[in-house]
C-alpha cells in the first residue's frame, strides 16, 4: 500500500477517539432544543439544577427593617441608602430563625475600603450617563487616619460622623 495512505488512517483514528470520547463524556441531555443551536444548545438538566439551586441572599433591606427598625430608618435617609444590609453583614437565609441567630458584624477598615479607598485611575469627574462612575467619597488608605477603624469616628448606617 502507498505510503500517502498512511495520514488518511490518522485522521480516521483522531475522528474515531472524538466519536468515542464524545459518546462517553457529554450527558445524554445535552443538545439543541428545538434545533435551536443559537440560544438553547446545553444539557437540559441544567434548567433545573439552577432551579435547586438555594439563594443565600434575601434582597432588599426591607426584609432587615421589619426586626431592626433603626438601622432601616437611619439607613435609608443616609448616603448608604443604596448600599444594601447584606453588602456588608453576609447573606441572611435562615436569620435568625433557623440560625445564623446574629450575622456578623465587621468594624475593619477593609470593609470600607472595598469602596471607599481611593482609586489612581478613578475619573475625577463624572458624567450623568448610567454607565458613567457614580459619585463616590474617596479617601487615601494610608493617609486618611490610619491605624483606627473607620466606625470610631464615622456611623456607617448614618453614612455621617458619630456623634
Ligand atoms: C425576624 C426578625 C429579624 C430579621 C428579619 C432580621 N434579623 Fe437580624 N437579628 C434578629 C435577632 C433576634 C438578632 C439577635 C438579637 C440581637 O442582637 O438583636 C439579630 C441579630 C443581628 C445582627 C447582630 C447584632 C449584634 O449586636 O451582634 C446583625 C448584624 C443582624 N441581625 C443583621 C440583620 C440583617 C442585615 C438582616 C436582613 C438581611 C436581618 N438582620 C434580618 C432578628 C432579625
Ligand atoms: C456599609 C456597611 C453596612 C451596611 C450597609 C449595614 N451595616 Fe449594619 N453594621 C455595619 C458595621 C460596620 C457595624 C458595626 C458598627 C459600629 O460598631 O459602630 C454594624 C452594626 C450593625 C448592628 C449591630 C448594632 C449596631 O448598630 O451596632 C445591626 C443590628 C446592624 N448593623 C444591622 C444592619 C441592618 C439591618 C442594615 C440594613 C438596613 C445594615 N446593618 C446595613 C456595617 C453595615
Ligand atoms: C458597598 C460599598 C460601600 C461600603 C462597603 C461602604 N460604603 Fe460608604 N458609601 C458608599 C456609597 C455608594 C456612598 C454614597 C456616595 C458618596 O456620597 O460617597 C457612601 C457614602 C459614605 C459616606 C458619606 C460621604 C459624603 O459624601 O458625605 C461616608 C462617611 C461613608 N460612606 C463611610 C463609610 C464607612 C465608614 C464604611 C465602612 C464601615 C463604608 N462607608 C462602607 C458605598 C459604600
Ligand atoms: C480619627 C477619626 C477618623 C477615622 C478613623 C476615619 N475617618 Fe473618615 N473622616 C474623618 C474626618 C474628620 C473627616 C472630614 C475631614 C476629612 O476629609 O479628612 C472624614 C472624612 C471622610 C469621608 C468624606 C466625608 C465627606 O463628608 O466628604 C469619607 C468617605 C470617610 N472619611 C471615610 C472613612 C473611611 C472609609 C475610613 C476608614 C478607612 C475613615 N474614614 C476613617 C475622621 C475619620
Amino acid at each position: 500500500m502507498s505510503h500517502a495512505w498512511r495520514p488518511l488512517f490518522v485522521v480516521i483514528g483522531l475522528l474515531a477517539v472524538v466519536f468515542i470520547g464524545r459518546a462517553v463524556f457529554v450527558p445524554s441531555d445535552f443538545s439543541a432544543k428545538n434545533g435551536d443551536y443559537k440560544y438553547q444548545w446545553h444539557r437540559e438538566g441544567n434548567e433545573d439544577d439552577w432551579k435547586n439551586f438555594k439563594v443565600k441572599y434575601k434582597g432588599g433591606k426591607e426584609y432587615c427593617g421589619e426586626c431592626h427598625d433603626d438601622e432601616f430608618t437611619w439607613i435609608s435617609a443616609s448616603k448608604h441608602a443604596n448600599v444594601q444590609c447584606e453588602n456588608c453583614h453576609g447573606p441572611a437565609l435562615g436569620h435568625p430563625e433557623e440560625g445564623p441567630e446574629k450575622l456578623a458584624i465587621d468594624r475593619s477598615r477593609d470593609l470600607c475600603l472595598r469602596c471607599h479607598a481611593k482609586l489612581p485611575y478613578r475619573p475625577t469627574t463624572y458624567n450623568e450617563l448610567p454607565s458613567g462612575p457614580i459619585r463616590l467619597a474617596m479617601q487615601d488608605p494610608d493617609e486618611h487616619n490610619t491605624d483606627v477603624e473607620c466606625v470610631e469616628c464615622h456611623d456607617v448606617h448614618k453614612a455621617d460622623f458619630k456623634e
